[in-house]
């Protein structure tokens, strides 16, 4: 019964993209309590005492891209010549990587720990929704993209700005979810980044996903072919559910109490799940200002084609296939062409990169490979790597000690 009720839920939860939206925290006195639910990601770096620049980079197909930077830490007054650059997941941006403050935002750890911290964002979510000719409000061709683009050109733009301005020649990537498939796109699509990378971490990596249990994105792939011709026919390309809508499926589907109420209303929280108890309350707020952050509903599509065909491969255009790749089904990465070392953190309970694909990257990646990590808590979850309570000493301390081998 409960997976009926999901159908409809998630059909709805795709076609209330289509709806006018209003800002939830409007509505919401205990949110807009706090002020941090307005802060830019400049101003709340700023507000909690770090250094902070904003870059803009343009793609060679016209995308205005928006990096952050945290150039060092509190302790110090000097750049550090240790550059690491960290891509968000889906539905994320730049501002999840210090939206649990300075004790645990992995971005203010890593400048206190004497580096040169920059944050990507890909095209289309809320920091990079920009264009040198196309209007994301009225042109399709915007959001005809998915992960694929966001791997093989935004991530190699930026890191070539990042590298141009730190005046290096190598860099540390840190990726999580999205930002790991992407990672993977652009180092087999265009080998010669390897070389521009020291090490990679992934946290929560997503190439393979024929075994993630996220149960909207089951039905997002079990659903793709009737919800993209859906999509198609009420015109909705960029994905961004409706927030009224969203608290109608918080009631229907979830406990009553604060946390999960909240959790189970944010996009977000809903595709990729959630442990109530690595959630910190007083982050709350500050989430609901950033999350979720946007995105096209081609990279959803992409990755219900990856749970649906068991490959890491290339966008299935269908008939367009043969005109688009020469070929009837799209190419796959070439993970053999991947030679950055690289090590993966993994979890039991993730509902995006299940444990039996992520076994499957490693045995794929071979040497490259370093080192695979399974988390300690069984019940860590896939966004607990942005905001759960013990992500420090859980996952950072771990990143942090291997970046000292590179
Ligand atoms: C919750 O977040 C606040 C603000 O970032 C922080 O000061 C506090 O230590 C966090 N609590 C826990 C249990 O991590
Ligand atoms: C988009 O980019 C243009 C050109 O750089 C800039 O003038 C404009 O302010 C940007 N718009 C937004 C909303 O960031």
């Amino acid at each position: 019964m409960w997976s009926i009720k999901f159908i409809v839920v998630f059909v709805l939860f795709v076609s209330s993209s289509a709806l006018p939206h209003t800002n939830i925290l409007k509505n919401n006195p205990v949110l807009t309590s706090d002020e941090d639910a307005y802060l830019t990601v400049p101003e709340l770096i700023t507000k909690y005492g770090y250094p902070v620049e904003e870059h803009h980079v343009t793609t060679s197909d016209g995308y205005i891209l928006t990096l952050h930077r945290i150039p060092h830490g509190k302790n110090s007054d000097t750049v550090s010549d240790r550059v690491v650059f960290l891509q968000h997941g889906l539905l994320c941006s730049s501002a999840d990587w210090i939206i649990t403050g300075p004790t645990h935002g992995l971005g203010y750890l890593l400048a206190d720990e004497g580096y040169d911290v920059w944050m990507g964002n890909g095209r289309g979510n809320h920091q990079s929704r920009n264009h040198t000719s196309l209007d994301p409000d009225k042109d399709s061709a915007f959001w005809q993209f998915s992960w694929h683009e966001i791997g093989a050109i935004d991530v190699p733009t930026m890191i070539d700005h990042v590298l141009e301005v730190t005046g290096q020649t190598s860099l540390y990537h840190i990726g999580h979810s999205q930002g790991t498939t992407t990672f993977y796109v652009m180092t087999s699509m265009h080998p010669e980044y390897n070389a521009k990378v020291k090490a990679h971490f992934s946290l929560a990596p997503v190439a393979f996903m024929n075994h993630m249990t996220s149960p909207l994105m089951h039905i997002l792939a079990f659903w793709s072919g009737p919800i993209d011709l859906l999509a198609q026919l009420i015109g909705i390309n960029e994905f961004l559910p409706n927030n009224e809508f969203m608290a109608m499926v918080g009631d229907v589907l979830c406990a009553d109490d604060d946390i999960t109420q909240f959790l189970c209303t944010n996009a977000l929280f809903a595709i990729c799940g959630f442990s109530p108890n690595e959630m910190n309350a007083t982050i709350l707020p500050v989430l609901t200002g950033h999350t979720p952050a946007g995105a096209s509903v081609n990279q959803l599509m992409h990755y219900a084609q990856e749970i649906n065909s068991g490959t890491f491969r290339q966008f299935d255009f269908g008939l367009e296939n043969l005109d688009k790749y020469g070929s009837l089904t799209p190419p796959p990465y070439d993970l053999d062409l991947i030679t950055t070392p690289i090590y993966l953190l993994y979890s039991h309970n993730d509902w995006m990169a299940g444990e039996v694909d992520v076994v499957k990257l490693y045995e794929k990646l071979g040497d490259t490979c370093e080192g695979k990590f399974l988390i300690a808590d069984g019940a860590f979850n896939h966004l607990d790597y942005l905001y759960g309570i013990q992500a420090p000493e859980l996952v950072y301390n771990k990143v942090i000690s291997l970046m000292a081998r590179h």
